[in-house]
């Protein structure tokens, strides 16, 4: 019998899949990764073998997920089109790596998501996929069968017994993990309509809550977050607790209508405490430690490198090749910044690192200035001079 490998969430979708691949003959293996997405993992396996898996594997991949993605991405000042951090688009690429591999020890012939064909994961699925072996079979089953709606779905997975939910159905597509939650769909199609509170899944809402601001210390070492308030924590607890206490200040909200790669504009929120607040403080330690031109040119390839997490092209050449001259930049991206979070806000106040460029006598107004200004005036005349006719 031929065997293809799903990447099972324990959904509707997945499980309809596999289902639907069984009646296409195949024996399914279910790999559920573990992404730091919270959910009851037993539960998921056992509706996975309810279904009709033959074997489900649980994995979790939280710690390689942190140091191979997360961390680059950290270091790469990567957020898409301003507003999105990314954590559903690096999920995807870890995913496909752990479908490969286990493909291969199970002696696969194929592997297989949830995906729509409308979106941007299947993309990123699949070219991951491609990239690492290009015989494997991809199967999308969700770009074949054809429910004409959710409730057409649900009606199947009754008929046949395949184990759902049955939580009053979810008005939103929600995907979570470390780094993030993207939820879109139901009213949030609706552009004109303010996202209801109840769309948000880890942060409360910034008018609701907190009297007083909350400072919270993060400090790095070479770009990597070491301690919190002068705590040293392991990277996933470290981001755990950001996503906890920023979470509570309603800090990491985001809404935007967003250029897929399949040519289609959607909108969709997001919450990313955890990875506004490390976003935020990196990238003013960057400001403090970077000369001028390394970091205005590591801005354009932050562009670029975003894009590229974004398109699905996590293997491709380039994007390891911009994680290396990111990697170079990081080496004095050491200190500490201190931040206020305040009503959905997260803003900086005071940083601090050994390896600052400030200087204090050259850019002070008051006592002690050792800036010599009589010299700015040649400077002038010879920056200007190509400038006049
Ligand atoms: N639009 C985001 C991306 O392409 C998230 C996709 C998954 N979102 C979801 N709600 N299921 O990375």
């Amino acid at each position: 019998m031929k065997k293809v490998v799903l990447a099972y969430s324990g959904g509707l979708d997945t499980s309809c899949a596999i289902f639907w691949l069984k009646q296409q003959g195949y024996t399914v293996i279910c790999l559920v990764a573990d992404l730091g997405q919270q959910e009851d993992f037993s539960a998921i396996e056992s509706r996975a073998y309810a279904a009709g898996a033959s074997k489900v594997y649980i994995k979790d991949l939280q710690d390689e997920f942190i140091r191979d993605f997360i961390i680059p991405a950290l270091k790469a000042n990567a957020i898409y089109e301003g507003k999105y951090l990314l954590s559903t688009a690096l999920g995807r690429p870890l995913i496909a790596k752990h479908l490969v591999a286990l493909a291969h020890r199970e002696k696969a012939q194929a592997v297989a998501h949830g995906c729509t064909g409308k979106g941007n994961d299947q993309v990123r699925f699949e070219v991951t996929i491609g990239i690492l072996d290009p015989k494997l079979d991809i199967i999308a089953p969700l770009r074949e069968w054809d429910f004409k709606s959710r409730q057409e779905e649900i009606d199947y997975a009754r008929s046949y017994n395949i184990p759902i939910e049955v939580t009053k159905k979810k008005p939103y597509s929600i995907d979570r993990n470390l780094w993030g939650v993207s939820i879109e769909a139901g009213i949030l199609e609706d552009l004109q309509q303010e996202p209801p509170e109840d769309a948000y899944l880890i942060t409360k809402s910034p008018s609701a809550i907190t009297t007083y601001p909350r400072y919270i210390e993060v400090y790095f070492e070479a770009g990597i977050p070491r301690k919190i308030d002068g705590r040293v924590y392991k990277l996933k607890n470290l981001i755990n607790y950001l996503n906890e206490v920023g979470g509570c200040y309603g800090v990491g909200r985001s809404d935007l209508v967003e250029n897929r790669l399949v040519g289609i504009k959607s909108r969709e929120i997001y919450e990313a405490p955890a990875a506004t607040i490390l976003y935020t403080a990196h990238r003013e330690l960057e400001s403090l430690v970077l000369d001028r031109e390394l970091m205005h040119f590591k801005e354009i390839i932050s562009l670029k490198y975003s894009e590229l997490i974004y398109y699905g092209l996590w293997y491709s050449p380039l994007r390891q090749a911009l994680e290396a001259f990111v990697e170079s930049t990081q080496k004095y991206v050491t200190g500490s910044v201190r931040l206020k979070l305040f009503k959905g806000n997260c803003t900086v106040v005071a940083r601090d690192s050994k390896y600052s460029l400030y200087k204090k006598e050259l850019s002070t107004y008051g006592k002690g200035d050792k800036f010599d200004q009589k010299l700015a005036e040649g400077f002038i005349k010879i920056w200007g001079m190509p400038y006049k006719r």
